[in-house]
């Protein structure tokens, strides 16, 4: 399936909602690149997130994050899965936005415990109870993940049903005119 739009699909949402496998399908079956931003951030920085994180501390990740939005939202045909953060600073949307639909994936605070509760690549869950870091997040970025032009829901759905569904989505979303 080809979606013959120049536009990039960008996933947001936080962490643990399949934004990476999500964009792996999506790209797969419509033709397109595939970029991770905290993939090419760890490849510019030559160090690991956790790294990152712990030598330099979070507002640092975060001025590499926009440094590396910047470049890679310059592309056209890509989807693009964004770290879960990325989202509350207002010039990341901006830029995104330019030239990509911006597409959130939701999943409840259990799904999202089951899917990266225990992971040690999450430094802003390296914590002694991350469900409630999980619902503090959720809560404080709530807001600015409702911003996206599309908003789809995985709990209970495969990478493959979800990646459908944002095609469809996408494609509606375009023909409304929403992304002239
Ligand atoms: C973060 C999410 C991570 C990564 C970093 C910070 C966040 O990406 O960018 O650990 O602030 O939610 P994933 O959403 O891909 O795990």
């Amino acid at each position: 399936m080809r979606l013959g739009i120049g536009k990039n699909i960008v996933l947001s949402g936080f962490m643990g909602t399949g934004k990476t496998e999500v964009g792996r399908t999506v790209a797969r079956m419509a033709g397109m690149a595939f970029i991770d931003i905290d993939d090419e951030l760890e490849r510019c920085s030559g160090m690991s997130i956790p790294e990152i994180f712990a030598e330099f501390g979070e507002p640092e990740f975060r001025r590499r994050e926009t440094e590396a939005i910047r470049t890679i939202s310059a592309h056209q045909r890509a989807v693009i899965a964004t770290g879960g953060g990325a989202v509350v600073n207002p010039e990341n949307v901006e830029l995104l936005r330019r030239n990509g639909v911006i597409v959130c994936l939701t999943a409840s605070v259990e799904t999202i415990l089951r899917r990266v509760g225990a992971s040690r690549n999450r430094p802003l869950l390296q914590t002694e109870h991350p469900e409630k870091r999980i619902r503090e997040l959720l809560a404080a970025r709530q807001a600015f993940y409702e911003k996206a032009d599309i908003v789809i829901a995985t709990d209970g759905k495969s990478p493959q049903a979800v990646a459908e569904e944002i095609l469809d989505r996408v494609a509606s979303w375009k023909s409304s005119g929403k992304g002239q």
